[in-house]
């Protein structure tokens, strides 16, 4: 059985008084969440409010990206090991706006997972297609693509225990989800095309849906046989919508 995740992607938002109030808010409410495991990623620099905050409750925290590099003259980045150093779990790796706004390439991204696993964080690395090569009917062929540059890379082996979320950049802060239908179709897809390699990884994985995910759709999403959870945006911001989307998964 894999154990639903529900992470908070926060993205460039808040202050240090609304993560206070927000760490705070899911803290409290942890006791309702049954199921899921919970993680958010603040913005770095409320890392260690994060850390102070959820040290012993359960609730797991990391950042939104991370370097490819362990150290060094890279102005503006951040390693791996200086996440760790805040207990950091996770990192997010990928996601569609570093794709499209820093220009990451498919092999950056598999990179930067590598880097993740290698120093002991668990990397989220995001998928997906956009609008207009949904409307070509690309969409397999681009998370194909996205998908075979990590396991060309380090090999298949790299997904086990791992997390991948499917992100339809469309769905992201549009307030347009996938169907459940849509969503499930393509999470088979890639628990398939992993299975092509090896079908004990691919039964592992835990495969998240990110898109507008809200407290309204997340149950019948999280119902899905291959939807293992959420990557979730700007219904993460607010501490009620959040546990009820963690809540979803009991
Ligand atoms: P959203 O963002 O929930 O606001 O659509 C999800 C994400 O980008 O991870």
């Amino acid at each position: 059985m894999r154990r639903p995740l529900v992470a908070g992607n926060w993205k460039m938002n808040g202050s240090r008084n609304s993560i206070e109030t927000l760490l705070e808010g899911i803290k409290r409410g942890m006791d309702s969440v049954q199921q899921a495991e919970v993680a958010v990623c603040p913005p770095f620099v409320y890392i260690p409010l994060a850390q102070k905050e959820l040290a012993g409750s359960g609730v797991a925290w990391g950042g939104q990206d991370m370097s490819i590099e362990s150290s060094g003259a890279f102005t503006g980045e951040t390693a791996a090991s200086m996440l760790l150093d805040f207990g950091c779990s996770y990192a997010i790796v990928g996601h569609s706006e570093r794709r499209e706004y820093h220009r990451e390439s498919d092999e950056q991204v598999a990179r930067k997972y590598m880097a993740a696993r290698g120093a002991g964080l668990k990397p989220i690395f995001c998928v997906g297609e956009t609008l207009e090569e949904r409307e070509q009917g690309i969409t397999e062929a681009v998370i194909a693509r996205q998908i075979d540059a990590l396991i060309d890379l380090d090999g298949v082996e790299s997904l086990r225990d791992g997390v991948i979320a499917y992100e339809p950049v469309w769905a992201i802060g549009t307030g347009e989800t996938a169907t459940p239908e849509q969503a499930q179709d393509v999470h088979a897809f890639i628990r398939a095309r992993v299975a092509a390699q090896n079908a004990d990884v691919a039964e592992g994985l835990r495969i998240l849906y990110g898109g507008s995910m809200k407290p309204g759709n997340a149950a019948e999403l999280i119902a899905k046989p291959d939807i293992d959870g959420g990557l979730i945006g700007g219904a993460a911001l607010k501490a009620e919508d959040f546990l009820a989307i963690c809540r979803a998964a009991n």
